[in-house]
């Protein structure tokens, strides 16, 4: 971890003390993700499923955010930092633009399953970090903070949310004339993902200008999510975001 540059996002730092976590949440964890995994190992982007092989995910135990991060830094320079809750926006981008992603270290119980309000070590690890190990993908998320840092406008940035909430949180890919899903809120929610693998949510290719044009919505299923045909398309709507921001038409 490398967080000798960061300022913002200093009180939230934390260690992730991992001989606490019990049996019973061990367990926990691995039933979170038997009753996603099968679904996902048809349904998800063959770069999320690689990057959960090189990361060193385990199907039983809770990640260890040293180990996961150990794998990480020598493909992207990603690491997987222990926080300890919600970041306010600027912390956040900080950690984003010097590749430190801020990570919750504790899970949910076992009678809330399928939603937490706030994102646990599930949501965070497993449905984030995998695609940290995807060089263009690390590039752009990367990228996505450096340019919010540098951002105060409530408005620009509501927009560039939009953007990280439709590729981020809840993208998908097509992949050979199917589609796949890779955003951390598809993957970590077996109603979401069934949502999307079931038809229920339409799918339009990706538009900058429509993603932009899009509420996020937080209360319901998608009714409506973007493909993308290639990774490279999000760090190119990236970098057009960024010219848009700098010339105040965002
Ligand atoms: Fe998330």
């Amino acid at each position: 971890m490398s967080t000798g540059t960061l300022s913002a996002s200093t009180p939230y730092i934390i260690q992730q003390n991992y001989a606490v976590y019990t049996e019973e949440q061990h367990g926990v964890w691995a039933e979170l993700v038997g009753r996603v995994l099968p679904e996902l190992e048809r349904h998800a982007a063959r770069e999320y499923l690689e990057g959960f092989e090189i990361i060193g995910l385990q199907r039983d135990h809770l990640p260890n955010l040293a180990s996961i991060s150990a794998r990480l830094g020598p493909r992207t320079g990603w690491s997987s930092t222990p926080v300890s809750g919600f970041l306010p926006a600027p912390a956040f981008f900080e950690m984003l633009a010097t590749r430190n992603f801020p990570t919750t270290t504790w899970l949910r119980s076992r009678d809330s399953l399928e939603y937490t309000p706030e994102p646990d070590i599930f949501h965070d690890v497993f449905g984030h970090v995998p695609m940290h190990a995807h060089k263009v993908f690390a590039d752009f998320l990367e990228h996505y903070g450096r340019v919010c840092a540098a951002i105060s406008e409530n408005a620009v940035l509501e927009k560039l949310g939009r953007l990280f909430w439709y590729t981020v949180e809840f993208g998908v890919i097509r992949q050979r004339d199917e589609i796949k899903v890779y955003g951390s809120g598809l993957i970590s929610s077996h109603g979401e993902c069934a949502n999307v693998i079931g038809g229920h949510c339409a799918i339009h290719d990706f538009s900058l200008d429509e993603v932009l044009a899009t509420p996020v919505k937080v209360d319901e299923l998608h009714k409506l999510l973007f493909a993308v045909s290639s990774f490279d398309q999000i760090y190119e709507a990236m970098h057009e975001a960024e010219r848009r921001a700098i010339h105040q038409r965002l």
